[in-house]
């Protein structure tokens, strides 16, 4: 049986396919496939490791004359329509639990660097303009004593919470679902989005992206954030109104965000590299070598599964 991976990843992935007598074939290019080249390549696939990079809409689906199952290299499956493939019989899998860690770290990262303002300070000495202490320079705030408020409080979401709260912050989260398990852990109370809003000092986002959740942050809700509070993103960018977003950034109505995905990737708003108050990273939420090694695993142990004849291990359909 065909099982083609979209693009290169840690190549325990091909090891272990090949090892259970798969035909591997790998997109070895490090940018996305072009759409014709990969409906080309997928066409005949028993199973595929797509990243999300990759359309998955109903024109490849329907192209695909075999495919069992699609094994999304990432925990986000927006890039499938998840229904459709539904509908054709075709597992979709993700890499749920395997980045929690890498994903949460990223998060908190962007807290403290936007909190902190350590791009700023690493700019001013690379400017070489540090000429000693001084009482007013880049001053910045604290977690501790503060609120944080997640938006989505599932794996990643609650990952960030308990790291938030050994910061001293005390934890606000908005979720359809209750999280006991959180409350207990760290004292989390359960809130709406508007107060989450009004109340925070730190919002982090962990919502998966949906129809519902698009542009979930609009101008109204951006508006409700206190001026001293920092936005963070490190799900999707189609859940903030990025336009909106930057006007109030630009205009101090925020004090600052911290940015790990954005709004019509790879497209990067230009605007944004202009403004001081922001910290842009390269969608690393998920990148480092043992999580992306885990990844890889957990994609091709589905394929295998699935190929094989059992349930999928992560299954999101
Ligand atoms: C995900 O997993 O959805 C990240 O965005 C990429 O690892």
């Amino acid at each position: 049986m065909k099982v083609v991976i979209t693009r290169e990843i840690p190549d325990s992935a091909e090891k272990l396919l090949k090892a259970r007598g798969f035909q591997v074939v790998v997109y070895r290019k490090d940018d996305p496939v072009p759409q014709r080249e990969l409906e080309k390549l997928v066409k005949d696939a028993d199973g595929i490791i797509s990243l999300l990079t990759e359309k998955f809409d109903k024109n490849l689906i329907d192209k695909l004359e075999r495919c069992k199952i699609i094994a999304n290299y990432a925990v986000g499956y927006n890039n499938i329509d998840i229904e459709y493939a539904k509908s054709k019989k075709i597992a979709i899998t993700n890499t749920p639990d395997v980045l929690t860690d890498a994903t949460a770290d990223i998060a908190i990262s962007l807290v403290l660097a936007c909190s902190r303002r350590i791009i700023e300070g690493v700019k001013f000495m690379r400017a070489r303009k540090f000429k000693g202490w001084k009482p007013k320079l880049l001053l910045g705030v604290e977690m501790s004593g503060k609120f944080f408020g997640i938006l989505g409080a599932g794996r990643i979401g609650s990952a960030v919470a308990r790291r938030a709260k050994a910061f001293g912050a005390n934890i606000l989260y908005y979720d359809i679902d209750e999280v006991p398990e959180l409350e207990k852990e760290t004292g989390a109370k359960k809130v709406s989005l508007n107060f989450i809003l009004r109340k925070s000092d730190f919002v982090s986002i962990h919502l998966p992206f949906t129809p519902k959740t698009h542009h979930l942050l609009d101008k109204e809700h951006l508006q409700m954030m206190k001026k001293t509070s920092i936005l963070i993103n490190t799900a999707r960018g189609e859940i903030v109104d990025e336009k909106e977003l930057i006007a109030m950034l630009k205009a101090r109505k925020i004090f600052a965000a911290g940015f790990d995905v954005y709004e019509g990737e790879p497209k990067v708003n230009p605007a944004l590299f202009k403004l001081g108050n922001v910290v842009l990273l390269p969608h690393i939420g998920s990148a480092t070598i043992e999580a992306r090694n885990r990844m890889a695993m957990l994609a091709a142990g589905n394929v295998i599964a699935v190929l094989t004849g059992r349930e999928p291990l992560t299954p999101v359909v």
